[in-house]
């Protein structure tokens, strides 16, 4: 049951170490988002001269956001908080919608994007994906050769006896990432992968049907995604970033949440 304890880790020991870091973030959220309710009557003197000085730049507004995910949400060393920078807009929208919604759940994100209308949660995605900061050197690798060469094959080979398939169908052949709607995979720390992997395994995550990512979650044990973990973590930064083109590789499932 390891998967089901490390999503409850991110309840908890992610909330609690970031309590520091979320007071910053709801003083200058009252910042960020004050630019969006700038039409409801401003009624404290002090109130209505912090919204005058906060600027409406795309900067101001995600401002709230670098604490967890860097300034330019490159991420930043918390094991369970990811890089957004370079994913595909598409993705990166979906995600908004996804906590906004419910179908993804981790409370200060959830609480964070309640009420923000569909448009915002837009432009919030294309800055983000606009965004190219370098990407971390890999951590030191923590576990055996054995794991990190399984690791390697399910993700460039898949396992055909379970019905495995290569994540580099899906996720490109350097794990850049397909537009409009698959992310990357790099650049993340082996916490936060093999959390989502779980999360999608136990239901706490889940997208738009045909959820291929459930269906994948599922035929992988707890072996194979520590393994596929520590084997994406340890990989270095792509030479080109960039996620390849719609409709360029030949997905072996559908998936509800990409349009191309
Ligand atoms: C208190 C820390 C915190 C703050 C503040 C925060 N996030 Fe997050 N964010 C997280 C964590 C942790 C996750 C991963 C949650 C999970 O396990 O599903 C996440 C996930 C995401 C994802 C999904 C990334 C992916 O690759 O799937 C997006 C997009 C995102 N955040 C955007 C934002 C934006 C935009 C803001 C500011 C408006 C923001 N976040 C503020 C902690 C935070
Ligand atoms: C059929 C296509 C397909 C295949 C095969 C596939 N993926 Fe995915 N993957 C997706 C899609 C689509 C998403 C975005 C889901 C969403 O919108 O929430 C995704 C998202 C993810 C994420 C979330 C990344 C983040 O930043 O939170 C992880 C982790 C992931 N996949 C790992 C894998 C691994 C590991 C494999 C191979 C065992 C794999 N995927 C195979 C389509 C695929």
């Amino acid at each position: 049951m390891r998967p089901a304890n490390r999503t409850r880790q991110i309840d908890n020991g992610g909330y609690v170490r970031n309590v520091a870091k979320l007071c910053a973030f709801f003083l200058s959220a009252f910042f960020s988002f004050g630019a969006f309710a700038a039409d409801s009557p401003k009624e404290s003197p002090a109130g209505s001269a912090a919204l005058e000085r906060a600027p409406d730049t795309m900067q101001a507004r995600v401002m709230g956001c670098a604490a967890c995910h860097g300034a330019h949400g490159e991420g930043t060393d918390n094991d369970y908080f990811p890089r957004l920078s370079g994913k595909p807009a598409g993705y990166l929208y979906n995600q908004l919608l996804a906590f906004r919604d419910g179908r993804r759940k981790y409370p200060p994100m959830n609480y964070l994007l309640a009420y923000l209308p569909d448009a915002y949660l837009k432009q919030i995605a294309d800055y983000f994906a606009g965004e190219r900061p370098p990407f971390p050197p890999p951590a030191p690798v923590k576990v055996e050769a054995k794991t990190l060469d399984l690791g390697k094959t399910l993700v460039t080979k898949g396992d055909a006896s379970r019905r495995v398939p290569a994540c580099v169908s899906c996720h490109g052949a350097s794990m850049t990432g397909m537009e409009p709607a698959i992310p990357g995979l790099l650049g993340l720390h082996a916490d936060y992968l093999s959390a989502q992997l779980g999360a999608w395994r136990y239901g706490t995550r889940s997208t738009v049907a045909p959820d291929c990512m459930a269906q994948v979650a599922k035929l992988l044990n707890d072996r194979d995604i520590t393994a596929i973990a520590a084997y994406l973590a340890s990989l270095p930064a792509p030479a080109d970033p960039v996620p390849v083109a719609a409709g360029s590789l030949k997905m072996p499932l559908a998936c509800g949440s990409v349009h191309n």
